[in-house]
């Protein structure tokens, strides 16, 4: 396995691209099921999840070609041979589950096995199988699989989300689009992968209204055509990137970086004394004083902070003035990357869903080991920051969700690189 190599280095200084939304993408990618015509996605992201993606549709008989090195996919599935989404692909990747309502709408009918637990928590599908049988499918677990049939095709519904799931809000607002009459998801998710989903949908020819709200509207439709769709920037990268020269001081500009994908995430960087200028690139992020000053942080829903920079933030709190606690209201064990920073001399003092962090002058460099995929990205931040030298190791979570973090880092000034593992 690979590992990969950090020392502090001192200021960071210079631009960094922000690349397409990997969990935009892996929703977008299951939309091809809706329609026998080709779906084309531009500034798709390079990452290993994409290719997992990839070889699921494929093995429901999908045809996916990977065009520009990967920036651009090609999706058709004029034909689909098999409805039965494997264990063995859908344990790598969650989002495998997003196959489920499009073939419930194309086919009528969807075997998918339950992902199974993952390191930051159960994560049940509870909430998709209660939107789904609402629009008249029948859905029974049998060996670990989901079998979901809807043989006299799916009606409209009013479902009323106990929790604004992401996945359940994508599945249920993709199997609608084919429903006939009209659905109402309440409590509807209002990430921007979701607005993302509807707009390359109703390019499709769906009728959705309301997407980004927390009432999503659709009006089945009898079939949808083919499209061309770009894949909306990825905030959870731009956010990662963005605390870099807030953990490590200098100046970095994050090309393509959107102030309204990230909100409530910079309203704490400025809490916390970093500033952030729009500029006509991107986004331009400069730490005000010498160290940042300890702030409290809450994840929730979108608006909300988000979950997937809860690790990244701990990072940069360790090294932050003061104490500050971290509260991740939405998964139930987020805090692995807490030991692996506390090798770093960080102190972290973790309650169930709290972490207390107190911040210290300067970490120390460590080997540390990557639990999960945003863990891993928050390690690196830390190296950066350390005094010596930190090596992370399995990367090959990083992988998933960060491509050519290497070069990223590297031209701005830092001090990393990929080491071959055996
Ligand atoms: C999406 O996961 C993202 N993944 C996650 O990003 C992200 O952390 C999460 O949304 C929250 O924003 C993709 O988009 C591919 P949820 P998803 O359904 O859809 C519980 C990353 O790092 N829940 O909103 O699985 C669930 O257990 C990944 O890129 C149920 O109880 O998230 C969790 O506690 C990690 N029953 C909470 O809701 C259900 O049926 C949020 O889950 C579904 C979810």
């Amino acid at each position: 396995m690979d590992s990969i190599l950090v020392k502090g280095n001192g200021p960071l200084n210079g631009q960094i691209p922000i690349a397409g939304a990997k969990n935009a993408c892996l929703a977008l990618m299951p939309a091809t099921l809706l329609s026998e015509e080709p779906l084309t996605l531009t500034n798709a992201p390079r990452l290993s999840d994409i290719k997992t993606m990839t070889e699921l549709l494929q093995s429901l008989g999908a045809e996916v070609s990977s065009l520009q090195d990967g920036l651009v996919q090609a999706l058709s599935s004029h034909t689909i041979d098999n409805h039965v989404a494997d264990y063995e692909i859908v344990r790598k990747m969650r989002a495998s589950n997003l196959v489920l309502g499009p073939m419930l709408a194309r086919l009528g009918q969807a075997v998918v096995s339950l992902p199974g637990g993952c390191a930051i928590g159960a994560r049940p599908m509870d909430l998709h199988i209660h939107g789904l049988e609402a629009l008249g499918a029948e859905i029974e677990l049998k060996d670990g699989y989901l079998h979901a049939k809807a043989p006299r095709g799916l009606k409209g519904a009013v479902i009323q989300l106990g929790f604004a799931s992401v996945g359940a809000t994508e599945n249920i607002m993709m199997a609608a689009t084919l429903a006939k009459g009209t659905t109402q998801i309440k409590n509807a998710a209002r990430e921007p992968e979701i607005v993302d989903l509807a707009d390359c949908l109703k390019k499709m020819g769906a009728h959705i209204e309301g997407a980004g709200s927390e009432v999503i509207t659709i009006e089945g439709v009898d079939r949808l055509h083919g499209a061309t769709h770009p894949v909306v920037t990825d905030r959870i990268e731009l956010g990662t990137y963005m605390l870099a020269p807030a953990i490590c001081g200098g100046e970095v500009e994050l090309l393509g970086g959107r102030l309204d994908l990230v909100g409530a995430f910079v309203e704490k960087l400025n809490e916390a004394g970093v500033d952030v200028i729009e500029t006509k690139a991107g986004l331009k992020v400069k730490r005000r004083g010498d160290r940042v000053k300890a702030v409290n942080v809450t994840t929730e829903p979108f608006p909300g902070f988000p979950t997937d920079l809860q690790a990244q933030m701990m990072a940069l709190m360790c090294t932050a003035e003061g104490t500050s606690v971290l509260e991740e209201k939405i998964f139930e064990n987020r805090f692995m990357h807490a030991p692996e920073l506390i090798r770093m001399g960080a102190k972290i003092d973790v309650q169930g869903g709290h972490a207390t962090v107190t911040g210290v002058d300067r970490l120390k460099g460590a080997p540390v080991m990557a639990t999960d995929l945003r863990a891993s990205v928050s390690l690196i931040l830390a190296g950066l920051a350390a005094e010596g030298e930190t090596i992370v190791n399995r990367v090959y979570h990083l992988d998933r969700g960060y491509e050519q973090v290497v070069r990223k880092f590297s031209g701005v000034g830092a001090q990393i690189e990929r080491i071959k593992g055996s």
